[in-house]
């Protein structure tokens, strides 16, 4: 009996000892869970790193470090992935290019949080997400750095449609300075079979494309607040408010009903609105604070959009100027004729004195 006490005591200390031992210093080693901090390159390439990492851990954060050129196959067992790993977070590392596919090292990843890089979109790396079968929630709010004016939500178009994300149910696309999302960019999230929640916010997009026919039929929230919506396309078959009431429709009376969000955009109260404003008054899609959505310029400034009345949406073409602007117009016109009448009168007089002196 002693003797067995002595053994797993001295088993215990020996454990922790190992335990203490294989951790990196930037690191907390724990059973199923390995946190980082402050990592560059060297960190990530050094043997204490790799002793930190088991075939168990479930979770690896590796955060608040400068990597900005990240292999991700530095987080494998030499040539052994780490099947077991569920969550990877790799925030605020600098990063700007991923050079090897996750499912590479990490197969079986359900959640993925790449927020706070310096990826630079048009050149993103096309094969990072392949076969990336089990993922369920990608984060990249944040992720992108570009010094261009326009960058395009296409751009990720190859990254995402070629790849079997089947199960991603949650896309954070965030404070991205994403300022187009058209028709060719519209199947970039039709990816996506079983995507619950597509968080667009906080980005420059003056307008969203969806094709309804197969595309996110089990969405249940979408963000566009904090964009540059100022009109919104006429209720058309390609247009964004016949996909939201088509995705909608689909739903069974057990399921989620669809939510989205407009808040934040300066919405111009012209003619161009009326659709809208009929939508928000009879769609069956629910829509965030849609009683406080309000109109951005002129007239109607700080009205709610769903107490504008028909006839109050008006626009107003450049030929068509006012009256007021006609009569301005025309003394201003007659004073010019006028003044240059005096000019001449008095050239012609005083040239008339001189050639009689
Ligand atoms: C991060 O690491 C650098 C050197 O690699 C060191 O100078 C710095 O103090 C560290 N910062 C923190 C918060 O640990
Ligand atoms: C994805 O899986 C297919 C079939 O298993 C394989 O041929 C391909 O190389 C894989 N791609 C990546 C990036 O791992
Ligand atoms: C992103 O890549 C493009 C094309 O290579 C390049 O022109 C641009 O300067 C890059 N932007 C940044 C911020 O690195
Ligand atoms: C919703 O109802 C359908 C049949 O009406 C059923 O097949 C499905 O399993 C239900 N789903 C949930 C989540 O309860
Ligand atoms: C809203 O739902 C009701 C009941 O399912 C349906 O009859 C109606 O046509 C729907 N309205 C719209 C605008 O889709
Ligand atoms: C419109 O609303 C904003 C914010 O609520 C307010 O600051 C502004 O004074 C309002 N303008 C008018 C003309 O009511």
């Amino acid at each position: 009996m002693h003797r067995n006490e002595i053994l797993i005591f001295v088993i215990i200390i020996s454990c922790s000892f190992k335990a203490v031992d294989l951790c990196h210093n930037n690191c907390e080693c724990t059973d199923k869970i390995l946190t980082c901090h402050n990592f560059t390159k060297n960190d990530l390439n050094s043997v204490k790193f790799h002793q930190s990492i088991t075939a168990v851990l479930e979770q690896i954060h590796i955060t608040k470090g400068d990597i900005p050129e990240l292999d991700i196959r530095n987080l494998c067992l030499g040539d052994k992935r780490l099947d077991s790993l569920i969550k990877l977070d790799l925030t605020r590392n600098g990063i700007t290019r991923i050079t090897q596919p996750f499912s590479d090292c990490v197969p079986n990843l359900e959640e993925l949080a790449l927020s706070h890089n310096h990826w630079n979109v048009s050149t993103i790396e096309v094969n990072i997400f392949q076969n990336m079968t089990k993922i369920k929630k990608i984060d990249m709010s944040h992720a992108f750095l570009d010094n261009s004016d326009f960058i395009n939500i296409a751009d990720l178009q190859a990254v995402f449609s070629d790849n079997n994300l089947q199960a991603l149910e949650e896309l954070s696309l965030d404070h991205n300075e994403f300022s187009i999302f058209d028709k060719n960019s519209a199947n970039v999230v039709c990816a996506f079979p079983a995507l619950k929640v597509l968080d667009l916010s906080y980005n420059f997009l003056p307008k969203i494309t969806l094709y309804h026919k197969t595309c996110l039929p089990r969405l249940e929230y979408i963000d566009l607040s904090w964009n540059s919506i100022i009109t919104i396309d006429d209720y058309s078959h390609n247009g964004l408010l016949y996909s939201l009431d088509f995705i909608q429709s689909g739903k069974l009376p057990n399921q989620t009903v669809l939510t989205v969000n407009f808040n934040g955009n300066e919405f111009d109260c012209d003619c161009g609105l009326l659709e809208f404003r009929n939508w928000l008054l009879r769609t069956n899609v629910t829509v965030a604070s849609k009683n406080e959505l309000k109109c951005h310029n002129g007239n109607l400034l700080n009205r709610t959009i769903v107490s504008v009345q028909s006839n109050e949406f008006k626009c107003f073409s450049v030929n068509d100027s006012s009256p007021t602007e006609h009569i301005v117009i025309g003394v201003l016109v007659t004073l010019l004729v006028l003044v240059v009448l005096v000019f001449s009168v008095c050239v012609f007089l005083n040239r008339k004195k001189s050639s009689v002196l």
